[in-house]
């Protein structure tokens, strides 16, 4: 589903190497988790599979579909939330999704569907008329959610979604992305949360100072210790 060649990023006119020649495939029906510590280059990847930010060197492709020469139809594919939400203040919840639904051109019968489906399982439907102003960080997490799911994207991308939610919410995200994984469709996330990313993910990539450390399960991720813990590997990886 996404295939990274060779991508390279730099900040400040090239005095912070964000990400540093990383190459990566995943495959359509898997969930992979990207970790890393604070700084290592998750975001900025993020972006660049998004086509928010292009790649200073290398190549991304989404179901086939290279981001620089055809972005509208690779990013058709693509439900991302960023790990900031900094939705639309003024809008109330249910307009913001209304919007998001025109841009994508969804017909209102599957909009309307989609939206209650995804409201009522975040619990977010009561305030839904009200101003996105008035929502704490989870509520606009989960409006953002909601958002980017309504075109039914077959890739999720998804920066740190677990950060913020309630364990109700966390939970049937989990659950949401496991259905859509097993329905052949894609889930590219990050996340601080080692044991999550351990019991959920079929493969999992980990990204230190902008290259990646190593890729695969947790069987293949293990070469020392064959009970080694994702926490382990992780630091042995990074210290
Ligand atoms: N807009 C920016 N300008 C300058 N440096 C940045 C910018 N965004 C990120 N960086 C730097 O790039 C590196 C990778 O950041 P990021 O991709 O956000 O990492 P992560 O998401 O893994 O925490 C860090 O050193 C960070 O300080
Ligand atoms: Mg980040």
């Amino acid at each position: 589903m996404i295939e990274l060649k060779n991508i390279t990023k730099s900040y400040a006119r090239g005095r912070v190497k964000a990400v540093d020649d990383l190459s990566l495939k995943t495959e359509p029906g898997e969930i992979f988790g990207f970790i890393g510590p604070n700084g290592a280059g998750k975001t900025t990847t993020i972006k660049m599979i998004t086509g928010i930010l292009t790649p200073d060197t290398g190549s991304v492709t989404v179901g086939g579909t290279d981001m620089l020469a055809e972005p509208v139809k690779a990013k058709r594919l693509i439900g991302y939330v960023p790990d900031s939400h900094d939705v639309f203040d003024r809008l109330k919840g249910i307009e913001y999704l209304n919007f998001i639904g025109d841009v994508y051109g969804v017909p209102e019968k599957e909009r309307r569907e989609r939206i209650e489906k995804h409201l009522a399982m975040f619990e977010i439907a009561d305030a839904a008329g009200e101003l996105v102003r008035s929502y704490s960080h989870g509520m606009k997490q989960k409006l953002t959610l909601t958002g980017a799911l309504i075109h039914k994207p077959p890739l999720w991308l998804l920066d740190e979604p677990l950060t913020g939610l309630d364990p109700k919410s966390a939970l049937a995200l989990k659950e949401e992305m496991r259905a859509h994984c097993r329905e052949g469709n894609t889930v590219f996330f990050s996340t601080h949360i080692l044991e999550v990313a351990e019991r959920l993910c079929d493969r999992i990539g980990i990204i230190y100072k902008g290259k990646l450390a190593a890729v695969g399960t947790m069987d293949s991720l293990r070469t020392g210790e064959k009970d080694a813990t994702l926490e382990q590997i992780f630091f042995e990886l990074t210290e």
